[in-house]
């Protein structure tokens, strides 16, 4: 059983945090921008929930890929009951196989499941593969650039991480979300260090792999709520192309 069929729920209903639209979303489109007529293959899909914004946005054909099986239930539910033409495969990333290549190609969280730099190569190498020459490749990782170590509380936006100080290559990140209505839930990440990211995605053939910042909606700008969040992010985003 993968680890998300027990909290595939409550992973969904974290979507309702307020990190997630004022900074994970936003960053997203902001570094996406004008998506209309693209194809998208999104990668660790999870419930569909950015699958079916990217459709929304304008995306000629999206589709998600995801090993969690009830994960995949939770998209192709919302797809039955509004129907967007966006696509589900129940599939572990490292077995999928390009059929047609993909204007973009989004991953949020997925690479920080790689124990080692073999499976975070193998990652990277499908996301390249299946995408055309100068296509992109976007995405969230966990941010394992952060200098805080041990356990660190993002209490008041709902994340809590832990990990050993001065983590090994493959060593685990426990992160614990609280949800809005109160209920917490926990999974497991990976750390790899910074090299084997750089390593990975030069191995698999991106040319410009850069580790980007997380940008706040002009809404909440000014807003001190966001300072640590904003100062020190749990989460970090990337963009490379093929
Ligand atoms: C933190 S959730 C993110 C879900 C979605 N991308 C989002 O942002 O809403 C991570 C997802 O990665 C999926 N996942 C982990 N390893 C995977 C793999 N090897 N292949 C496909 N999906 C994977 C999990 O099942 C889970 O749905």
């Amino acid at each position: 059983m993968e680890e998300y069929d027990a909290i595939a729920e409550q992973y969904r209903d974290s979507k309702r945090l307020p990190f997630r639209d004022c900074i994970e979303r936003y960053t997203l489109f902001e570094l996406l921008g004008d998506i209309r007529g693209k194809s998208i293959l999104d990668m660790a899909c999870g419930d569909g929930s950015y699958t079916r914004l990217l459709k929304q946005a304008g995306a000629s054909n999206v589709t998600g890929i995801d090993v969690s099986s009830e994960m995949i239930c939770l998209a192709e539910e919302v797809e039955r009951q509004h129907p967007l033409g966006c696509k589900y495969v129940h599939q572990d990333v490292s077995d999928f196989v390009t059929r047609e290549t993909v204007d973009i190609v989004v991953a949020m969280y997925l690479l920080n499941y790689a124990r080692t730099g073999q499976q975070l190569q193998r990652f990277c190498q499908v996301c390249h593969d299946a995408l055309r020459p100068a296509g992109r490749f976007v995405g969230f990782n966990d941010n394992i650039l952060s200098p805080r170590q041990g356990t660190v509380s993002w209490r008041q936006y709902g994340i809590q991480k832990s990990r050993v100080p001065n983590p090994k290559e493959g060593d685990a990140i426990r992160y614990t979300i609280t949800n809005s209505d109160g209920q917490e839930f926990q999974f497991k990440n990976f750390f790899l260090s910074p090299d084997t990211y750089r390593d990975a995605f030069q191995r698999a053939g991106f040319q410009d792999f850069r580790w980007l910042d997380v940008m706040l909606h002009p809404a909440q700008r000014g807003n001190p709520f966001w300072d640590t969040f904003m100062t020190n992010p749990p989460v970090v985003p990337f963009a490379a192309s093929r």
